[in-house]
């Protein structure tokens, strides 16, 4: 019953922390574009995204996070035998990186909010990506364990998916392309 529990909260502090990562960066986005607004829309704008960056990354972001993270510990502290497994050690390791996204979140947050972040909104979309990447592959090894699934299927779900990342990709560009024509 408790490892019922601990699974149950593990996934949804994942969806907690992940919900929280994807909407941060998409407010770092307008952000930045909000920085190239004449006054006084980017004082109001800049002020506006710098409040609600603050408290998602504060309120629900890094609470997800701890959840996730303090729920797992229960989990392999109830199945240790997991402990020698390669998934496990590999999920860990991706487990990592995120943990140094999410840091690295904060740090942007601090920057964009004394305006010192030198990232374009380019780069930051693309930036928004690494979570998409992370949370497809350790989705995969918790689910599949030592059995990590490489066949077709696995290649199809990942061909569908970078080619709505495209689509997705060029059809923002399409947008702020349109946006510049009608700006002149
Ligand atoms: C501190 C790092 C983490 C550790 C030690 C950990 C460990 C575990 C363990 C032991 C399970 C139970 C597996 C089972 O009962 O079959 C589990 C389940 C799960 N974990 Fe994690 N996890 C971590 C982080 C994450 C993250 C960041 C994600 C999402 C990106 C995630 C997604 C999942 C999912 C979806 C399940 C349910 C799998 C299933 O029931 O088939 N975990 N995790």
């Amino acid at each position: 019953m408790a490892y019922s529990w601990f699974k149950a909260l593990h996934i949804i502090g994942v969806v907690v922390w992940f919900a929280g990562l994807f909407y941060l960066v998409r407010l770092f986005i307008y952000h930045v574009e909000a920085q190239t607004q004449p006054e006084p829309a980017r004082g109001i704008l800049t002020a506006q995204y710098g409040l609600m960056e603050k408290r998602l990354y504060n309120i629900i972001t890094t609470p997800g996070m701890i959840l996730t993270v303090a729920m797992a510990v229960g989990l392999l502290v109830l199945q240790r035998d997991w402990l020698h497994d390669w998934w496990l050690h590999l999920k860990l390791t991706l487990v990592v990186l995120l943990l140094g996204y999410h840091f690295y979140c904060g740090r942007l947050l601090h920057q964009l909010a004394e305006g010192k972040c030198t990232w374009t909104s380019g780069q930051l979309r693309a930036f928004n990506e690494a979570p998409t990447v992370l949370l497809f592959v350790i989705v995969l090894l918790a689910v599949f364990k030592n059995n990590f699934p490489l066949g077709v299927t696995t290649w199809a779900v990942v061909a569908l998916v970078v080619a709505m990342g495209i689509a997705i990709q060029l059809y923002a560009r399409k947008r702020r392309l349109d946006k510049e024509v009608v700006s002149q």
